[in-house]
């Protein structure tokens, strides 16, 4: 099939990109490069440089007719997000819609969106599933939920199809060291302690320990980009096969704090990493956790690596090189 991924160069993107790639796909790869590593462009897939929002690039990336497009283009920092809305309204809102109506112009039917746990704000209960309501309590959030609204009326009105994967902490990076770009710039606490251990930064900081968990820091659900990526595949296959849209979580239904997270990295990595504590970030909420009930059951998708250590084992892989 062929197949076009927006933001093919950044974190995700570039999993997802090396998959459709194993299973022989023509894959065209649009990125501006703002946020995407060059190292993770594949000379197997095609590639264009540009925003999603210029209406020049979306003319030339829709002279080819797609089977399906993978959405990754987009800002994902939550607290940027509620200090520079605007940048997230723009990218994030403005460049989907522009994508979906030259979907729609160009009669491409099927989207796979990455969408986040972000939607849900702050859990009234655990773990996270899809009924849960929907009251996003920061920006960046916010806009993958008008996303996904309107991927809702775009289905009712133009027929095309959505995969909305609400991921939960995506950490770790492919096993077998195919992807050689770290993230340019990121706010996650996995990239950061990982660019700590290799002297990238001089310490972190663990924003809180003063909350209702059993060491005091928020708990969060870690799950690994290749099962990600596989997830995608999955989504794409039932989009197509189906002809039927899919909301689902993608979580590793297991929690571990941001002590046990920074502990077990300690002992991949073999030293101390350091950092300070300083006080809570706004709008973290204690734990996230999801029921990835709904993906096992309508996806049969099962995560294969995202047990902590081979989490933070493939970061390590990467990042110990660029010391
Ligand atoms: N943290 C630190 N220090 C840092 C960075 C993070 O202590 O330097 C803490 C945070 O306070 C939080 C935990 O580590 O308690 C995880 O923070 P991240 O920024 O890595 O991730 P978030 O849980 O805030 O958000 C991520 C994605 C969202 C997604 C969410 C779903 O960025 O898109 O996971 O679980 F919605």
């Amino acid at each position: 099939m062929r197949l076009l991924v927006t933001g093919g160069a950044g974190y995700i993107g570039s999993h997802i990109v090396l998959e459709l790639l194993k299973l022989n796909h023509e894959v065209v790869v649009v990125d501006s490069l703002a946020a995407g590593n060059e190292k993770n462009l594949f000379k197997e897939a095609s590639f264009i440089k540009g925003e999603i929002q210029d209406n020049k690039v979306l003319k030339e990336v829709f002279q080819q007719k797609f089977d399906a497009v993978f959405h990754f283009a987009a800002w994902k920092a939550a607290g940027e997000s509620m200090l520079y809305p605007e940048k997230y309204s723009i990218n994030n809102i403005n460049g989907t819609m522009k994508l979906l109506v030259a979907m729609s112009e160009h009669d491409c039917k099927n989207i796979i969106f990455s969408s986040s746990a972000a939607v849900y704000g702050t859990p009234k209960y655990l773990p996270l599933d899809e009924n849960h309501p929907l009251e996003p309590e920061n920006y960046y959030g916010f806009t993958k939920l008008m996303i996904e609204e309107n991927l809702k009326w775009y289905e009712k009105l133009k027929g095309i199809h959505y995969a909305c994967l609400r991921y939960f902490n995506a950490a770790g990076y492919d096993p077998e060291g195919k992807i050689q770009g770290i993230e340019k710039t990121t706010a996650n606490l996995m990239p950061i302690v990982m660019e700590t251990a290799s002297g990238i930064r001089k310490e972190f900081q663990i924003f809180g320990t003063d909350y209702p968990t059993s060491d005091g820091t928020c708990i969060r659900d870690y799950i690994h980009v290749s099962d990600l990526a596989n997830a995608h595949i999955l989504s794409m296959d039932y989009l197509i096969g189906n002809k039927k849209s899919l909301i689902v979580n993608l979580g590793s239904e297991k929690g571990y704090s941001v002590r046990e997270m920074v502990d077990i990295s300690e002992r991949i990595v073999g030293k101390r990493i350091p950092y300070s504590i300083t006080g809570r970030r706004q709008g973290d909420p204690p734990e996230l956790l999801a029921s990835s009930d709904k993906a096992h059951h309508i996806l049969n998708w099962r995560p294969k690596y995202s047990d902590p250590e081979l989490i933070i084992q493939s970061m390590w892989n990467l990042y110990s090189k660029i010391s």
